[in-house]
């Protein structure tokens, strides 16, 4: 595996790849890896014949009180973990090759940044995904492009770019990597100490239970997004948000009428957590609640 710093190093490794009629898949990531980080790795070798990861804790998404000094760093590791799932190239620019004197250009996606993680970050955070995420795409050129799950507001954001800037790259969403116990991975989890790691796991069984009830044929938002607030509160948790939000647009849904996302985000100890289900209406209502 290679580890390549520049810009034009990047472009010219992929310019030799597909004048060789190879197709490149990227990872974009910002290191830390975990097993979620790993499952991308593994589609993306699966079915390219160059496999990017690129390695940058991106300033930008990061608000003046939020943890990028904190960010756990350790590339050596991370590039060890990415050449034993056969990644053939590390990008891992600094931060003056990706926004070098004078950079001024911003990319934002209206509407759908605009709740969730980006009413709960601000507006900087997409701007800072997306003009980033753009910039990976022009660098590498990627056929196809990795996105975890979790993140499931960047995933429509990062589409929304490709859409509305007509960048030819297809857009795979990977699934949510849990701890045993359900925690989704996360870079972060490691800033909870043992009680909070204990506490953690009232997210994804909230959501469990969320899910459960509308497998049951509950539609009721109040009653999806309660069972995932209850199960916080007995945590002492106090989530940012538990909302279900529409799949097309994140407008918010209130009566459940086939998918639709539900999504939490909270503080835990020292640690910000998101998770999600797409949580599912297939049946009947029953007796008792209005359809
Ligand atoms: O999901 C992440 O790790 C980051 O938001 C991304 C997509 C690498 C952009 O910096």
């Amino acid at each position: 595996m290679k580890i390549l710093r520049t810009i034009t190093e990047m472009r010219a490794a992929v310019r030799e790849a597909r004048a060789a009629g190879r197709t490149v898949g990227l990872v974009p990531t910002m290191g830390a890896f975990h097993e979620g980080h790993l499952s991308l790795m593994r589609a993306a070798r699966a079915q390219n014949d160059l496999v990017v990861v690129s390695l940058f804790v991106n300033p930008t998404q990061f608000g003046p009180n939020e943890d990028l000094a904190a960010y756990p760093r350790d590339e050596a590791r991370d590039a060890a973990l990415a050449e034993a799932e056969g990644v053939d190239i590390l990008f891992a620019p600094t931060a003056s090759e990706i926004y070098p004197d004078g950079f001024a250009t911003s990319i934002h996606v209206s509407g759908i940044t605009e709740v969730l993680d980006g009413a709960a970050r601000g507006a900087f955070h997409f701007d800072g995904v997306a003009t980033v995420v753009t910039k990976l795409f022009g660098i590498v050129r990627p056929d196809d492009a990795y996105f975890g799950q979790k993140d499931a507001q960047q995933i429509m954001v990062v589409r929304r770019v490709v859409r509305d800037l007509d960048l030819d790259v297809r857009i795979v969403a990977c699934p949510i990597v849990r701890e045993p116990d359900g925690l989704a991975m996360s870079s972060r989890n490691v800033y909870l100490d043992e009680r909070a790691r204990r506490r953690a796991v009232a997210l994804s069984r909230g959501l469990d239970q969320a899910s459960a009830l509308a497998a049951d044929g509950f539609r009721d938002a109040l009653t999806l997004t309660g069972a995932v607030r209850r199960m916080l509160a007995h945590a002492d948790i106090e989530p940012e948000y538990v909302e279900l939000r529409s799949l097309d647009d994140l407008s918010p849904v209130s009566e459940l009428d086939g998918e639709a996302l539900l999504a939490v985000a909270a503080r835990v100890g020292g640690a910000r957590l998101i998770d999600n289900h797409i949580v599912r209406f297939e049946g009947e209502p029953p007796a008792g609640e209005q359809s």
